[in-house]
């Protein structure tokens, strides 16, 4: 079983929050097209599940679905069947081009765009998604473009995808306490956290709001945990701001979690691995009856 994420706040994690504040621009996050693909090539998927139980609340199959902050098109591509037409959104021009020469199926496009202004018509969208990525919106005005595209009855399905655990693992925590550090030093913590929450605390505003949850398993040496690590906009961050190159700074966050305590996971060896894959729903009232 995959244990739950909390926040767990070290002296060094406080003692870097009260120096963060810095806003993050998130079209230029991907503006090198090696993260983009890296993480295209490593990070986990959208799960069926979570698809599934989007297509059964709307209760039809979708016209038209939209997927926000789709990135390199890891999630778009698995509702690919499950929807006549699917658009995959981004407001990096990088990663919407990834997305499309990793991508190609008739039903599937990628468009540069963002949250708040989605290129849909009022009242003409079954389906909005947003895999990994709504905890970087602004989400007032994001919401505020769901209700204008969506039809009623509608569905919107934020998902969050946690950080992995190694079930094998007794120093766990010890990489977990030092993505928290990271983040703090180097990413976004107040939106971070709604993630680490399963998004439990990020609010929607219909009243439909449905809570799901599933597991992803993998099996992962800790060379390909530290891949997807190296994956994560905070870890590019740290690595631009010390001018190290992708391998110095991939040598320098195993340090990290060599010298935190974890230890006792060698690189080769292949171990169990879980994600909690948090699913928000809420559909859009039909106010009219
Ligand atoms: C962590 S990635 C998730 C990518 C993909 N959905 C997945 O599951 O792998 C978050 C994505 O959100 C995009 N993003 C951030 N802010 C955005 C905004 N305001 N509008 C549209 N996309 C945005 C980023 O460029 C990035 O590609």
């Amino acid at each position: 079983m995959s244990r739950t994420v909390g926040i767990a706040v070290t002296g060094a994690t406080k003692r870097a929050m009260s120096t963060s504040g810095k806003t993050i621009n998130a079209g230029e996050l991907f503006v090198s097209s090696d993260l983009s693909k890296r993480y295209a090539q490593f990070r986990p998927k959208l799960p069926v599940e979570h698809v599934n139980t989007i297509v059964e609340l709307l209760g039809r199959k979708p016209g038209v679905w939209v997927d926000v902050g789709c990135g390199p098109g890891t999630s778009t591509q698995q509702i690919v069947g499950h929807a006549d037409t699917i658009v995959g959104v981004d407001i990096s021009e990088t990663q919407v081009e990834v997305a499309r020469q990793t991508h190609q199926h008739p039903s599937l496009s990628f468009v540069q765009g963002t949250c708040d202004k989605l290129p849909a018509e009022d009242c003409s969208v079954d389906v909005i998604t947003a895999v990994q990525a709504a905890h970087y919106f602004d989400l007032p005005a994001f919401f505020k473009e769901v209700d204008r595209v969506l039809k009623p009855g509608g569905v919107v399905g934020l998902v969050s995808i946690n950080l992995p655990a190694c079930l094998d693992s007794v120093t766990m925590d010890t990489a977990r306490l030092c993505m928290f550090d990271l983040v703090n030093q180097y990413g976004s913590p107040n939106k971070v956290r709604l993630l680490f929450e399963n998004y439990k605390n990020l609010v929607v505003p219909y009243p439909t709001r449905k809570d799901h949850m599933v597991d992803i398993f993998t099996t992962w040496t800790l060379d390909d945990y530290v891949d997807v690590c190296m994956t994560y906009s905070t870890i590019d961050r740290m690595i631009k701001r010390k001018g190290l190159t992708i391998k110095q700074g991939r040598d320098f966050y195993v340090q990290l979690l060599r010298e935190g305590g974890m230890t006792e996971l060698d690189s080769k060896s292949v171990y169990t691995w879980s994600h909690s894959c948090a699913l928000v729903t809420a559909s859009k009232p039909c106010r009219n009856g």
